[in-house]
């Protein structure tokens, strides 16, 4: 494939602050939510569907890998300085809001988690690799879950607009490019995790996690403002979690049903953030659902003018969807539901693997909303085999994300205009959806076990050569 990706296309690799930190009581950190999500894949998945979590933990009954994760928070030098062998020129992470707002609600930040991100931006700035931060990864701080209920509640706006105004004054000669709430079109499916609260019931879980979304859509369009005000030529972008729905065979009444599934899955918060608009198409799912927005005055303005300047999106699966779905068929698709594809394989963990999802997502997005896409997540868990001399031979890795930078490329060519791209879990960390360290995404491997037992040492996987190899020729050698 000739050279398609523009001078400047920001290679990287992705992480979040609770996934590899550690550190979760050091610093004056306070508790948040992801340090009470029990380890395992099975506790996780049951927590993430489930109702009525109390937020406690049990440290009889489990573990919680998030505590230590891959101890970054002690590490974070040498971490970067093997991106840096790589060549990355950026590096995606998020700051935990509870390292700078312990409890979240307090007036004044704690200058021992300022001081950290300082250390860490310094040590990215060394070998100009560029911040591509995350103001809010899946780690509300506890007591504002606790004492709140997250972010149903409207006073969780006013705390986000202090803990931004801190750290864009804090950071605005470090850090030019920032994204507001990660995967925030999951919320309806996963609250938990990017709303900060767990439905009391199946009945108030659509209401109050489209109530939550909607203070998120403020905080959003309030961040976008803040930060064009304090850090001029900053760039602010939303982050989705874009899987393209198909039809599963040509009925028009299928292609009607993944179309809608899609406007609402895909394009909602899109259309608000990019827009600055609630879309048309919503009014209807609101009234069918018995969904009603409580609003204050101001707050449309505010959405319309804290637009954002571009979108950034994970990319994991498609999904494949049909009306009528049989019991069999129920609970066959991925993580993201839908029923099983024919064509797709699958990874271990039952998430169907489509380069070419890469290209029609990228395709779509440009099309409805024509502002630049950055690829910020994307990559393989997969259980990784340590050989006697320590190398790990991940070629199933090195396949998988081949094809899909070939999908990215291909999209590049048909007039998309893509920024960048990071690889999620550069280096290994814990799984967001399973707890599991042995479910591994990195070109680095950590030595840290499912147990917690490990050396926590990193070393080089043979996809670390490889992805060294296709940022040192701008992605023409795959
Ligand atoms: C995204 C999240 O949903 O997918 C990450 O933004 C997460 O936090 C990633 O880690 C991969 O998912 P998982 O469940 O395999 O860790």
């Amino acid at each position: 494939m000739s050279n398609v990706f523009p001078d400047g296309f920001l290679w990287g690799g992705a992480t979040a602050a609770n996934q590899v930190e550690g550190g979760f009581h050091e610093g004056g950190k306070g508790p948040n939510l992801a340090d009470v999500l029990p380890g395992g894949k099975e506790n996780r998945l049951k927590l993430l569907s489930d109702t009525g979590f109390d937020f406690e933990m049990d440290t009889d009954k489990y573990t919680y890998p998030n505590h230590e994760a891959i101890d970054f928070y002690h590490r974070y030098k040498e971490d970067i300085a093997l991106f840096a062998e790589m060549g990355f020129k950026t590096f995606r992470m998020s700051i935990a809001w509870s390292r700078i707002f312990p409890k979240g609600d307090e007036l004044e930040p704690n200058e021992e988690g300022l001081a950290f991100y300082d250390r860490v931006f310094d040590e990215l700035a060394k070998y100009d690799i560029e911040p591509l931060v995350t103001i809010a990864h899946y780690e509300t701080p506890l007591h504002l879950i606790k004492e709140y209920g997250g972010w149903r509640n409207r006073k969780l706006v006013e705390f986000f607009e202090r803990y931004v105004t801190v750290i864009f004054n804090r950071y605005k000669d470090k850090v030019k490019y920032w994204l507001t709430f990660n995967e925030i079109n999951g919320a309806t499916h996963m609250p938990l995790f990017g709303l900060g609260f767990s439905p009391e019931n199946e009945e108030t879980r659509l209401q109050d996690s489209f109530q939550g979304l909607h203070h998120q859509f403020v905080a959003s369009a309030k961040a976008v403002q803040l930060g064009h005000e304090i850090i001029p030529g900053s760039q602010i972008g939303c982050m989705l979690l874009y899987a393209p729905v198909y039809a599963y065979d040509s009925n028009p009444e299928n292609v009607l049903y993944a179309k809608k599934e899609s406007l609402l899955f895909n394009n909602f918060c899109g259309d608000v953030q990019v827009r600055g608009e609630y879309p048309n198409f919503i009014d209807r799912y609101f009234q069918e659902n018995d969904i009603n927005i409580e609003m204050e005055d101001g707050d449309l303005a505010l959405i319309k003018e804290g637009t954002v300047d571009f979108i950034s999106l994970s990319y994991y699966m498609s999904r494949t969807d049909k009306k009528n779905k049989t019991p069999e068929e129920l609970g066959q698709g991925n993580l993201i539901g839908g029923v099983k594809n024919p064509f797709l394989e699958a990874s271990d963990w039952g998430w169907e693997i489509d380069p070419k999802g890469l290209h029609i997502a990228l395709m779509e997005l440009y099309g409805r909303y024509q502002v630049p896409l950055f690829v910020v997540e994307n990559g393989l868990g997969a259980y990784d085999k340590v050989e006697e001399d320590g190398s790990v031979n991940d070629d199933y890795r090195i396949d998988y994300l081949r094809e899909h930078i070939r999908a990215m490329g291909e999209a590049i060519k048909d007039g998309v205009e893509l920024m960048g791209y990071t690889a999620w879990g550069c280096i290994d960390l814990v799984s967001a959806s399973s707890g599991e360290m042995s479910k591994r995404y990195g070109f680095i491997y950590v030595d840290k076990q499912d147990d917690g037992s490990g050396s926590f040492d990193r070393s080089r996987k043979k996809s670390f050569y490889w992805y060294k190899n296709v940022i040192a020729t701008n992605g023409e050698e795959l």
